[in-house]
């Protein structure tokens, strides 16, 4: 169940383009694939009306004008908060300001995305999975999107069905990396790794995790890469996918650029 072709290097627009728009929302999503990404990443969150909705943080205090939870909102009310409120790149321009960008819900974007992209989808709670299950049948999503998060329960009632599905740090597979290289079948649930090349400050061996994970079929993701030369290495080492907030610098770098 490999999504993304392996030997491709897949460059994945993470939040969307989230460098230059803001993450999480239908524009930056947009941006994303105008650049020729080979797969979005986004987050999930619950709507207090128990709509799947695109958010990182469980409140919406650090990207919107808005404060509080997102669990205290409904789907409409986060349609109408200004996502793109605390956008900018230098800290004084705030160019998506009052652009009416709201909080976008899961079945929105996916019927503004183009039919057959990847998307690598991350529940950032585990109440949110019943509903994405439901929406992945909805939308016949199966076949084209890694489902990915940090607490293992988010993913657990997956595991053994038709959908892919990513450990986005070492410790989410149960695996912190020693246990990872010795015994990597115990990700044998996984279909893909999302991880960051540096773990509670300690760097993963990124070229070994690669080398032991290769013969099991599990191609290795890596975020949050936001420089050429640090995608190289990554390259260099065998990493499959770079996960970046600015994709289109990596891939005109993958191109040659
Ligand atoms: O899924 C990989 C990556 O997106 C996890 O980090 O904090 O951006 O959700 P974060
Ligand atoms: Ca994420």
């Amino acid at each position: 169940m490999i999504l993304l072709d392996p030997d491709a290097r897949p460059v994945i627009g993470h939040r969307g383009n989230r460098a230059h728009a803001p993450e999480n929302t239908l524009p930056s999503l947009l941006e994303a694939v105008a650049l020729g990404v080979d797969a979005v990443e986004f987050d999930l969150h619950l709507s207090k009306d128990g709509v799947l909705v695109l958010m990182h943080d469980a409140t919406l205090d650090r990207t919107t004008d808005a404060k509080g939870p997102v669990a205290s909102r409904t789907a409409a009310e986060l349609r109408d908060v200004d996502a793109g409120a605390r956008f900018s790149r230098n800290g004084r321009d705030f160019p998506w300001r009052g652009k009416r960008v709201g909080v976008p819900t899961f079945d929105e974007v996916i019927d503004a995305l183009p039919a057959t992209l990847p998307l690598i989808i991350e529940l950032k709670t585990a109440a949110a999975t019943s509903m994405l299950q439901a929406a992945i049948a909805r939308h016949k999503l199966a076949g084209r999107i890694i489902v990915a998060g940090f607490d293992p329960e988010s993913t657990r009632p997956l595991r053994g069905g038709n959908v892919a599905l990513g450990a986005s740090q070492p410790e989410a597979a149960g695996l912190v990396v020693p246990a990872l290289l010795r015994r990597p079948v115990a990700a044998s649930w996984y279909h893909a790794l999302c991880i960051p090349p540096a773990h509670i400050g300690i760097p993963v061996p990124v070229g070994a995790i690669v080398r032991t994970m290769r013969p099991h079929r599990i191609p290795t993701h890596i975020w949050t890469v936001n420089s050429a030369s640090h995608a190289h290495r990554l390259w260099r080492k065998g990493v499959n996918g770079i996960i970046s907030d600015d994709p289109g610098l990596i891939l005109a770098s993958r191109s040659g650029g």
